[in-house]
C-alpha cells in the first residue's frame, strides 16, 4: 500500500510543508526532524522533573520502572507555527467529490464517493505512522511520509490522562450486549488522536512554543485540509467480541476494564489510588473504531466530514495488513437537522430504506458489528446514533458524531462548557434530554433511545431541544443553547467568561479535545495557584457512551 518511496516522499512533504517555519523535514535531509520535543508532559504522571508537581501526593502506576523494557510513549508538540497547506497529498479534495455534498445526488453515488473518500482519509493517516521498522504503530515522532501530532495536556487527569506505552487516553466505559456468557460485557476505550500539520497549526496557536496555553478569547477554526485521526481500542476479549479477533492490538498500561469509579468530589491522590494502571495485569487492547474528522469547505453547513471505521476481523481475517482489516461505517457532514417542530428520533423518515441527505451509512456492516450483540439492541456494536445517525460502537446512541462534536466550546470561569448530551447536564440545570420518542402520544412524556424515561423540564419541548443538539452548527461559529423563544437551556448568565462582554460560547470548531486539554489546563493553573492539589475538583469525565 505504502510503496512511494521515501525520497518522493519527502520531497513532496517540503513542497507541502514549504512556509512552515518549524517545518519537520530540513530540506534535503534524509531522516525527518523529531517532532517530540518534550515541551508538554507525554503522559499522566512523566517521569520528567519539570513536570513533577502536577502528580505531587498521588500514588504512582503509570511510569516505566526498571522492570519495563518495552517503548515509552512521546507526546509529538513541535508544532507548526506557519500556516501549512497540504492539498498535493490530499486526493479527497478533487472536484470528482463535490457530488457527495449535493443533495441531488443518488443515493448509490453518494455512496461510493463517500467510500472512496474515506479510504483516501485513512490510508493518508496511516501512511508512515504503522510499519515502520524499529518503530511502535503510531509513534509519531519521526514519521518519514509527513508530520504528525497530538494534542497537549490530556495528561493532567487521573482517570483519563494518557498512559505511558501509547499516549492512550481513557475513555468513557462501554458495555456492550454481547452473545456469550452473562449477554453484556463490561468493557473500557482507550484512544490516541494524531493531528495533520494543518490541523496542528491550529493547535500551536493555543498551545505554544513556551509550553504554556493561550484560551481563546475568540472563535477559532481549522484551516481546509485539517485531517484528524483517532484509533479507539477496546479491552473486550476475543470471547466477548469475536470481531476483534485478528485486529491491532497492544499492550497498554491501562486500569481496570470494567472501570474504576472515584466518587465525585474525590482528590486526585484519592483518584490515583482508586485507578491504578499496569500494562501486566489485563488483557491487550484491541482495535474496534477508527474516527476520522476533515475540514472541508464543501460540507456546507458544517465544514466537516466525519467517519469512522470499524473492527471487521472476520470477514477481513485474510486481508494481509492487520490495520486494513477495517470497513467503513458511514461519513457524515451534517446532522439531517428535523424541520421545527419536529423530532430528531424519526426523522428523517426510515433512512436505511431512503438514506440521508447529509450522510451514508453501510447497512453491511451495521449489520455484521450487530450479528456479534444479544438482546440489548442499543447495546450492540452496531447501534448508531439518533435514528441511525452515524454513531460509532463506543458512542451514545442518543447522539451522533456531529451533533455531540458540535459543542466544542472554551470552558468558561467555572470550567463549564455546553453538556455533550442534554442527558449529561448537571441535574441542577433541569435539562430536557435530545432524541426522545413521546410515549402514547403525549407530548411531555418519553423514552430516549437507551430506553431512559424522559420529561419536558423548564417547558423546553422536546422538539426545542433536537433543535440545538441536531442544529448544524458552521464551523468556527458558536454553539447555541438558546431556543427559539429565546431561553438559555443552560440558565441565564451561561457562559460566564473572564470578558464580561462575551456572552456566546467561544468555539472551539468541533474539537472536544481542545475543550477538554484547556479544562484540564485550568484546573492546573488554579491548582498552581492555590499551592495545593486541588481538592473536592469536579474531574473531567470523558463521558460518550455512558447511559
Ligand atoms: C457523545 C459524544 C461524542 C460522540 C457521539 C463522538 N465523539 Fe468524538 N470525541 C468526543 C470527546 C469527548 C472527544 C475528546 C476526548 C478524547 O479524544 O480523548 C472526542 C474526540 C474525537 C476526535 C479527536 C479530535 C477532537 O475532535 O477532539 C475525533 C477525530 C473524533 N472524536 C471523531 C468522532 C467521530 C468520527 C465520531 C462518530 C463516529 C465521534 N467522534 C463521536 C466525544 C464524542
Amino acid at each position: 500500500m505504502f510503496k512511494r518511496s521515501v525520497h518522493t516522499a519527502i520531497q513532496a512533504g517540503v513542497i507541502a510543508l514549504m512556509g512552515m517555519s518549524a517545518s519537520a523535514f530540513a530540506a534535503g535531509a534524509a531522516k525527518p526532524a523529531n517532532t517530540c520535543s518534550g515541551t508538554y508532559p507525554s503522559y499522566w504522571q512523566d517521569i520528567a522533573p519539570k513536570f513533577a508537581e502536577m502528580w505531587k501526593g498521588q500514588i504512582i502506576s503509570n511510569a516505566p520502572t526498571g522492570a519495563y523494557s518495552g517503548p515509552v510513549f512521546k507526546l509529538s508538540d513541535d508544532y507548526p507555527r506557519q500556516p501549512v497547506d497540504d492539498k498535493a497529498n490530499q486526493p479527497w479534495r478533487s472536484a470528482k467529490f463535490d457530488p457527495l455534498f449535493d443533495p441531488a445526488t443518488p443515493q448509490d453515488v453518494k455512496a461510493k464517493l463517500a467510500k472512496e473518500y474515506g479510504w483516501l482519509v485513512y490510508n493518508y493517516i496511516l501512511a508512515g505512522n504503522i510499519n515502520q521498522p524499529g518503530q511502535s504503530d503510531f509513534d509519531v515522532c519521526e514519521n518519514p511520509v509527513r508530520p504528525w501530532y497530538h494534542i497537549a495536556f490530556q495528561t493532567y487527569d487521573p482517570l483519563s490522562g494518557r498512559e505511558f506505552i501509547h499516549g492512550l487516553t481513557r475513555e468513557a466505559p462501554v458495555t456492550f450486549s454481547i452473545k456469550s456468557g452473562t449477554g453484556t460485557a463490561a468493557t473500557t476505550m482507550w484512544a490516541v488522536a494524531v493531528y495533520n500539520a494543518t490541523a496542528a497549526y491550529t493547535l500551536g496557536t493555543v498551545w505554544q512554543k513556551d509550553g504554556t496555553a493561550k484560551v481563546p478569547t475568540s472563535n477559532i477554526r481549522f484551516q481546509e485540509g485539517a485531517v484528524i485521526g483517532k484509533p479507539l481500542f477496546n479491552t473486550a476479549t476475543l470471547d466477548q467480541l469475536p470481531v476483534l479477533a485478528n485486529m491491532p492490538r497492544w499492550n497498554a498500561n491501562i486500569s481496570d476494564p470494567t472501570f474504576c469509579n472515584a466518587p465525585q468530589g474525590a482528590t486526585m491522590a484519592e483518584q490515583s489510588a482508586a485507578c491504578p494502571r499496569n500494562y501486566a495485569a489485563w488483557n491487550d487492547v484491541r482495535l474496534l473504531q477508527f474516527d476520522i474528522s476533515i475540514a472541508d469547505s464543501r460540507a456546507k453547513g458544517t465544514g466537516w466530514v466525519y467517519g469512522t471505521f470499524v473492527a471487521d476481523g472476520q470477514r477481513k481475517a485474510k486481508v494481509k495488513d492487520e490495520w486494513q482489516r477495517v470497513s467503513l461505517l458511514g461519513m457524515m457532514w451534517g446532522n439531517d437537522t428535523p424541520p421545527p417542530g419536529q423530532l430528531a428520533y424519526n426523522y428523517p423518515p426510515n433512512p436505511r430504506k431512503n438514506g440521508f441527505k447529509e450522510e451514508v451509512i453501510f447497512w453491511d456492516v451495521v449489520d455484521e458489528l450487530n450479528s456479534y450483540g444479544g438482546t440489548g439492541m442499543v447495546q450492540r456494536m452496531g447501534h448508531l446514533g439518533s435514528n441511525h445517525r452515524l454513531n460509532g460502537p463506543a458512542d451514545n446512541a442518543n447522539s451522533s458524531c456531529m451533533s455531540c462534536h458540535g459543542t466544542a466550546s472554551v470552558p468558561d470561569s467555572t470550567f463549564t462548557t455546553p453538556p455533550l448530551l442534554a442527558k449529561f447536564a448537571p441535574a441542577s440545570m433541569n435539562m430536557t434530554y435530545q432524541s426522545v420518542a413521546p410515549v402514547n402520544g403525549l407530548k411531555a412524556v418519553g423514552l430516549d433511545r437507551s430506553g431512559s424515561p424522559a420529561t419536558v423540564k423548564n417547558d423546553v419541548s422536546f422538539s426545542e431541544m433536537d433543535a440545538i443538539y441536531f442544529a448544524n452548527v458552521m464551523a468556527g461559529t458558536s454553539f447555541n443553547m438558546t431556543t427559539p423563544s429565546g431561553k438559555n437551556v443552560m440558565g441565564e448568565g451561561v457562559p460566564s467568561y473572564p470578558n464580561p462582554a462575551q456572552k456566546q460560547w467561544i468555539s472551539l470548531d468541533y474539537s472536544l479535545q481542545l475543550s477538554m486539554s484547556l479544562t484540564q489546563w485550568m484546573q492546573w493553573k488554579a491548582a498552581e495557584a492555590a499551592q495545593t492539589p486541588p481538592e473536592k475538583r469536579q474531574f473531567v469525565k470523558a463521558l460518550r457512551r455512558t447511559q
